[in-house]
């Protein structure tokens, strides 16, 4: 008697988005009060002009069930039909159970597979794979992607090089079975030996030790470099990967680190003034896992982005990490 193997569905599609934000606004004024800077030079540099940060009853985990919840109904499905669910986050901080367990629980997921992974800002498009992956297989049919982060928490807030930039948001995609293409081969890989590039400032257990907390500390100009150069490339190849052409794409939602990374990527692109670029740095800072559903949410609220259109997806960060795709939107 040979096994019986999983015989997955032909294609999977993102089926449904969602985002969620924190109500808090920190504008530059108020970020001025905590660093020595200013909103010239903090929108010159990185195109930020306030972003979000968790108050009262906001949670990594309240954010994430928003995000999830709004991506299940716009996928027209209900938690039941969930059996997969997976959060990349660095900001839930217990090592265990998983965020998504938890997540998974109460929205009502019952029984679905879930776990967290760590691929920082690359996380949304390294969960999309693995969901893209589960549906083909067979492993699942029904996966909910959730990038959440709150790394207000994470961040020293008097620390001029990392406290303007990040922020607090979560967003998620329903990922599903489909009988035409709609996710393009992932194009991902990592560089372990730049780890120190963007990381803690110390673990755990030195934490306690030393009674001071862990925050993301980061050599800007070393990122800003790897992001214009060798990630502008990675975005080539996986526009390459996808066998479409520039003017067959019609959005293009690179992970919100800093405007002048994307116009570094745009010029290296050549793409074609008809694809429409996000932006929602200017609104929400770097995000980290949540960036791009968050800007791609953005852009279809905003009417700049409908369903059937094209969006190539880059997301980079620490590890170092990158992952991207271009997907159908749902
Ligand atoms: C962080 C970043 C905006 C800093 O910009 P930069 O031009 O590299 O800044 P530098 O550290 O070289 O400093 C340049 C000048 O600005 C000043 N400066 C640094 N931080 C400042 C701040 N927060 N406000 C005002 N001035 C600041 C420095 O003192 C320096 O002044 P000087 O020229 O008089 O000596 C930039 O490196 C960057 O965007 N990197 C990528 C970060 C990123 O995207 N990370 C996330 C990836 S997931």
């Amino acid at each position: 008697m040979a096994l019986v193997t999983s015989k997955g569905a032909p294609y999977a599609r993102v089926m449904g988005l969602g985002a969620a934000v924190p109500s808090r606004v920190v504008d530059n004024a108020e970020m001025c009060t905590y660093i020595d800077s200013s909103d010239e030079w903090i929108q010159q540099r990185t195109g930020i002009v306030e972003r979000r940060w968790v108050s009262e009853g906001e949670t990594v985990e309240s954010l994430s069930l928003d995000a999830a919840r709004q991506a299940i109904a716009h996928a027209g499905l209900t938690p039941s039909d969930i059996d997969a669910v997976i959060i990349s986050t660095i900001s839930h901080l217990v090592q265990t159970p998983s965020l998504a367990a938890i997540v998974a629980a109460k929205i009502g997921c019952t029984d679905a597979a879930a776990f967290d992974i760590a691929a920082a800002c690359a996380g949304f498009c390294y969960g999309l794979a693995q969901a893209e992956s589960l549906v083909r297989s067979g492993a699942a049919t029904h996966v909910v992607v959730i990038g959440a982060e709150t790394l207000s928490k994470l961040t020293d807030h008097h620390d001029r090089s990392t406290a303007f930039l990040f922020a607090d948001a979560a967003g998620a995609a329903v990922v599903g079975p489909s009988e035409t293409s709609a996710m393009s081969p992932v194009v991902w890989g990592s560089d372990g030996h730049q780890a120190d590039v963007i990381q803690m400032t110390r673990t755990w257990s030195e934490a306690v030790d030393e009674g001071k907390p862990s925050q993301v500390a980061m050599a800007g100009q070393q990122v800003f470099r790897w992001a214009t150069g060798f990630i502008a490339d990675a975005t080539s190849r996986i526009l390459e990967a996808s066998g479409l052409a520039p003017d067959e794409l019609d959005l293009f939602v690179p992970h919100q680190a800093n405007n002048r990374i994307t116009d570094a990527m745009l010029r290296h692109l050549k793409l074609p003034e008809t694809v429409t670029v996000a932006r929602s740095i200017k609104k929400y800072g770097n995000t980290s896992a949540a960036s791009i559903p968050l800007a791609l949410v953005e852009l279809i609220e905003s009417g700049e982005a409908k369903s059937g259109d094209t969006c190539l997806m880059i997301g980079f960060g620490a590890g170092l990490v990158y992952a991207g795709q271009v997907i159908t939107v749902p």
